[in-house]
């Protein structure tokens, strides 16, 4: 057996209500009325809460049809409400459902009060899936927003970690190799030519391996970041950028020195780095020029170059994690990125607020 359905009823004339009750259990609809007729029972039964559904005489002595509907949006706008009238002109009719009545029903056509309850539930019951739905979904969206925070700063921390490893292990291997090496090379008699030429060589591969320590360790997570700051990573950046790919990179600071954290200036690196590799995959540029400032109280930075300009369309590409990943570290400090691609080439601005912090 299906719930009985709780209507609250605003109606002065007894017989009025018998019809409505009628009317509604015609078409089969159970339902457990509360009968109210005037301001004060109708506001403290809507206090003490419960319905499904209100219905609602347009006149009566003392108070109105219209009186009851505002209250009754102001505070329980989920509450679907019918007014039954004995005379409504057109107009009026209009007026009420602009004013959020879900619906009207003339008493001498009572028979389409059963339909019109049944419609106005099925729809506050949609209504509500919906809304479910949409909270459901922000807090998936939230959830995942922190999931991503969190994985950016494990991956950091896991950066930071293996190139220490990387550098004080193998770099140390390497460079005591390298001493020995010498030593022996320095206790080879001078005339034994083709060992003292194998010795130089194996010396000159060892230099070589310290160098691709050095640069593996570089590149999984810049010393330079750590202890001089942003600016002077972002220059190095720039200048293995440039040597790399013969694309011209400028980075200039305004002020020189701006002092920023280490989490957003690791962010501001990250996104340096994707910018960069996205100007080697797809812009065809001959230059890029990357700008660090401040100002009230948030950090700006801009990242042009003058290649090909990026289409929306290939701003939302599906499986392009790049731009995603960039608005995703921006969003962690409620900060904001924006494309332009005016005029020529591309234009990455970031705007990160200097005060609040990480989730
Ligand atoms: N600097 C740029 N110049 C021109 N097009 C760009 C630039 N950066 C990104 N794009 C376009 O935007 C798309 C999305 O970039 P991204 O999210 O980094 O993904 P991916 O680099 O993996 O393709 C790229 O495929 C490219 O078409
Ligand atoms: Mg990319």
């Amino acid at each position: 057996m299906t719930a009985a359905i709780k209507i609250l009823h605003l109606e002065d004339d007894p017989c009025d209500a018998e019809l409505v009750k009628s009317a509604l259990s015609e078409d089969g609809i159970v339902a457990d009325i509360h009968l109210v007729n005037s301001r004060d029972s109708f506001i403290n039964s809507l206090e003490k809460g419960g319905y499904d559904i209100i219905l609602s005489d347009y006149s009566l002595p003392g108070f109105d049809g219209l009186s009851a509907l505002n209250i009754a949006t102001a505070q329980y706008s989920d509450i679907p409400f019918i007014f039954i009238s004995g005379k409504m002109g057109e107009e009026l009719a209009i007026d009420t459902l602009k004013s959020g009545a879900t619906d009207y029903v003339l008493k001498n056509s009572l028979s389409r009060l059963g339909p019109s309850v049944k419609r106005a539930l099925k729809e506050t019951c949609e209504r509500q899936e919906r809304r479910r739905a949409v909270e459901e979904l922000e807090i998936s969206h939230e959830e995942l927003r922190n999931l991503a925070a969190h994985l950016q700063s494990v991956r950091e921390e896991e950066r930071l970690k293996i190139a220490r490893e990387i550098h004080d292990e193998l770099g140390q291997i390497l460079t005591a190799l390298k001493l020995d090496l010498n030593y022996v090379q320095g206790k080879l008699p001078a005339d034994q030519q083709v060992l003292q030429e194998k010795m130089q060589s194996d010396i000159a591969l060892v230099d070589e391996y310290i160098q691709s320590v050095k640069r593996i360790c570089n590149e999984l997570r810049p010393g330079l970041l750590d202890h001089l700051g942003i600016e002077a990573a972002l220059e190095w950046q720039a200048e293995e950028f440039q040597r790399r790919t013969g694309i011209k990179c400028r980075v200039s600071f305004s002020p020189d020195s701006l002092d920023i954290d280490i989490d957003r200036a690791t962010a501001l690196f990250r996104i340096f780095q994707e910018a960069l590799t996205n100007v080697i995959k797809h812009a065809e540029a001959t230059t890029v020029t990357a700008r660090l400032s401040e100002r009230d109280n948030s950090i700006i930075f801009e990242i042009a170059d003058n290649g090909i300009g990026i289409s929306e369309e290939n701003m939302r590409k599906a499986n392009s994690f790049g731009l995603l990943g960039m608005r995703e570290r921006v969003r962690m400090w409620d900060g904001q990125l924006s494309i332009g691609n005016e005029g020529t080439g591309t234009t990455i601005s970031i705007l990160i607020p200097r005060d609040n912090k990480i989730p």
